[in-house]
């Protein structure tokens, strides 16, 4: 018992982020823990189990831009999109002339400034480390962006991680009670967040349908 209450008190307890914009001025995308550079194994079958191989693509919290690039090899229309300015110039940098129907915009999930719909949302490493008191914001928003019917593919980390530091845990059940006024949760499978720590941490990969 008194196990199963450390771990709840450790999934919840307050956790602290970097300054975004600072991280990327200073660090080189490749050394960060979520630099992968092929496309998310996860996402990849799951679009494979859904025959999903066209339409528009959201890449909310790009980061190094990695998965957007991905996206736009297989010919979606994407757009990422990042808190960090700098963040956005080097992946817009790394991805330009190469002829792909791909941008990159600054933009705060919490105030987006976006304007247009997309078919699909790829959520990798943005929503867990949101504050708790704001993502019934991010569930709504993430909503507006989606045409009817469309995906959000969501990867957080799991509650079975147990390192030190680093973003918010979910249970399947958390990820369920967030999201399901607004989407039909069609699975939440365990995972591991790919990137280049030597141990990959434990992760959930969730497929969300807007209602
Ligand atoms: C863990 S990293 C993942 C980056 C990228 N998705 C990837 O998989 O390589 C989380 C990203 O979310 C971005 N971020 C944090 N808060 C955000 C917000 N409110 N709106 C948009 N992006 C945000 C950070 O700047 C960071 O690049």
């Amino acid at each position: 018992m008194k196990k199963l209450e450390d771990n709840h008190s450790e999934l919840h307890r307050r956790r602290e982020f970097p300054d975004w914009e600072k991280m990327y001025v200073e660090q080189a995308v490749e050394t960060m823990p979520w630099f992968h550079p092929e496309l998310d194994a996860d996402l990849d079958k799951a679009l494979d189990r859904l025959s999903i191989d066209s339409g528009s693509f959201l890449d909310l919290g790009t980061g190094p831009g990695t998965q957007a690039l991905a996206l736009a090899e297989r010919g979606f229309r994407v757009t990422g999109t990042d808190i960090s300015k700098t963040a956005v110039r080097k992946a817009a940098a790394l991805t330009a002339e190469k002829g792909l129907d791909l941008v990159f915009k600054q933009d705060d999930i919490l105030k987006t400034g976006l304007n247009k719909k997309f078919n699909c949302i790829f959520d990798r490493g943005c929503f867990h480390v949101l504050a708790p008191e704001k993502r019934g914001e991010y569930v709504k928003t993430a909503s507006e962006l989606l045409e009817p019917g469309g995906y959000l593919f969501l990867k957080t980390f799991s509650f079975e991680e147990t390192m030190e530091g680093g973003p918010y845990r979910f249970t399947p059940d958390e990820i369920k009670v967030l999201f399901e006024k607004r989407f039909e949760v069609v699975s939440i499978g365990e995972s591991r967040y790919y990137g280049t720590l030597p141990t990959l941490p434990k992760a959930l990969f969730c497929v969300l349908r807007k209602r």
